[in-house]
């Protein structure tokens, strides 16, 4: 391991060579970061308070002395930030990952990664409150694998990120993740290692979380829409398929629909639907949809209901490529023209308490995304910036816990960033100045479009070392990505080191 001054300075001395001789004499071996902890990373960025508000701040984004500033504290490892260990597992899982053909059902094979034989994997279901145990087996993934468990705000110790919360599984190894499943909602896992590869080739699966009570939902019919492209072609649950479900005239169908894929989805009906829940987090009094498209970033869920006609079938688009028939089995839904108007959610549905307080965050971070040439690893290119910096000077958010952290994110690109945080889940307070005014926005990943501005916030109240980054994960492993960490908190693992350690 290294210190980031070192760290730093390797990264300097490409600089200079990058300069010096331009972008035709690259793949320099001084510029390698070699191994590396994200503990060294970044701009030790200790957040300021926007306008007036608790703490010192310097009103630049990078002030000392706020709240969250690293103390002098005695770091704990964050391998012992777990869940009860001495807790029987409510939910027991066995996933075997294997380095394999996948089949497509409708489709062409292609090469790729199932678990237990098949991708998307088993869906993991728990009931809220349960603890959730997956014995993890890598049999064949040669580059090692994790899993990440979207959305989940797991502790950090289970968080399943390479080089961060735990090494790489190796081929022949095994690790078992334990979890409460606290929220109920609709979720994802895949894997956190070489994850722009592992998780487009079908590393990956579905978490259901049921509410708790006596089968809450068991009025309801309920369908998993998993939407992935396996090597160009699109499909639903694994299949190049669309979908006939049967359900009762009038009743009432909840489709949880999952984009495991690196853009946004599009989601629309003929009929009227509702968006009862964004990234698991149920929605105030949704209101019904009509005339226009729901969009679901890489990485996001969203949560329909449709109600079944009093006689036949209603369609319902997810992704643009594939739809479910949902109603009479004998009757397919003719399709529907998706409309150009899309359903906004900073205004959709009834206003509710958020249970915090927003307004008076504790630290407030800048995440303004931009893009220029440079090198990075030795890998020269034209890659993201994070408050200007190539990674890995890309910011280290510090933070404590109990803090209200609000975070600007501010896309200055031409491209979508979906940015997701783990191990939190981010209200959205406004985009571009304008503020929210409908149900609380809780999302995982959000899509920040060129040009938006977008104030989110949040609770730190799951200490440990975060990945924030954005979910079109090719642009992750091009530098878009930056770290939350908790005072007090240190973790063992390094990236590109013994363990072949490379979380993107
Ligand atoms: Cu869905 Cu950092 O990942
Ligand atoms: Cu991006």
């Amino acid at each position: 391991m290294q210190s980031r001054r070192e760290l730093l300075g390797r990264i300097a001395v490409g600089m200079v060579v990058t300069g010096a001789l331009g972008l035709g004499a690259l793949g320099w071996g001084s510029t390698l970061l070699g191994e590396y902890s994200v503990m060294d990373m970044g701009s030790g960025n200790t957040g300021h308070v926007h306008g007036s508000g608790a703490g010192a701040g310097s009103g630049t984004g990078s002030g000392s002395g706020a709240p969250g500033a690293p103390g002098q504290v005695s770091a704990v490892s964050l391998t012992g930030l777990i869940a009860d260990p001495l807790r029987n597992p409510d939910v027991r899982v066995k996933l075997v990952a294997r380095q394999q053909t996948i089949d497509v059902p409708g489709g062409r094979p292609v090469d790729g990664y199932t678990l237990n034989g098949t991708s998307p994997g088993p869906t993991i279901r728990a009931r809220q409150g349960d603890l959730v145990e997956v014995a993890f087996i890598n049999e064949s993934v040669a580059a090692g694998a994790t899993l990440h468990w979207h959305g989940i705000d797991v502790p950090n110790a289970e968080d399943g990120v390479a080089g961060i919360t735990q090494d790489a599984v190796p081929a022949g190894g095994h690790h078992v993740y334990r979890f409460v499943a606290a929220d109920a909602g609709t979720y994802w896992y895949h894997s956190h290692q070489v994850s722009h590869e592992q998780v487009e080739r079908g590393l990956l699966g579905a978490v259901v979380i049921e509410p708790p009570g006596p089968s809450a939902n068991d009025a309801e019919t309920e369908v998993i829409a998993l939407l992935h492209v396996y090597g160009g072609q699109h499909t639903l649950n694994g299949r190049v398929q669309d979908e006939h479900v049967a359900a009762a005239p009038g009743s009432t169908v909840r489709t949880r629909i999952i984009n495991t894929d690196q853009g946004t989805a599009a989601v629309w009906s003929a009929g009227a639907f509702r968006v009862v829940a964004t990234d698991g987090h149920e929605v105030n009094h949704p209101a019904a949809v009509e005339g226009r498209t729901v969009r679901i970033p890489a990485g996001g869920r969203l949560d329909v209901t449709s109600q079944v006609p009093s006689q036949g079938s209603v369609r319902l688009h997810v992704g643009g490529a594939r739809s479910i028939s949902i109603g009479d089995p004998a009757v397919t839904a003719p399709a529907a023209r998706q409309p150009a108007g899309t359903l906004d959610l900073l205004t959709y549905s009834t206003p509710a308490p958020l249970g915090f307080d927003a307004a008076a965050p504790d630290l407030a971070f800048d995440y303004v995304i931009g893009r220029r040439y440079g090198l990075i690893d030795g890998r020269p290119g034209n890659f993201w910036t994070i408050n200007g910096q190539l990674f890995p000077d890309v910011p280290m958010f510090h933070v404590r816990e109990g803090n209200v952290v609000a975070m600007r994110i501010v896309n200055e690109t031409g491209e979508v960033h979906p940015m997701h945080l783990h191990g939190h889940h981010v209200v959205v307070l406004s985009r571009d100045g304008v503020p929210a005014s409908g149900s609380p926005w809780w999302v995982d990943s959000l899509d920040v479009h060129p040009g938006e501005s977008y104030d989110v916030a949040f609770v730190a109240d799951n200490p440990g070392i975060w990945s924030d980054h954005c979910h079109t994960l090719p642009h992750a492993v091009d530098g878009l990505v930056a770290h939350l960490m908790y005072e007090g908190v240190s973790t063992p693992f390094t990236i590109n080191g013994a363990a072949g350690n490379q979380p993107e």
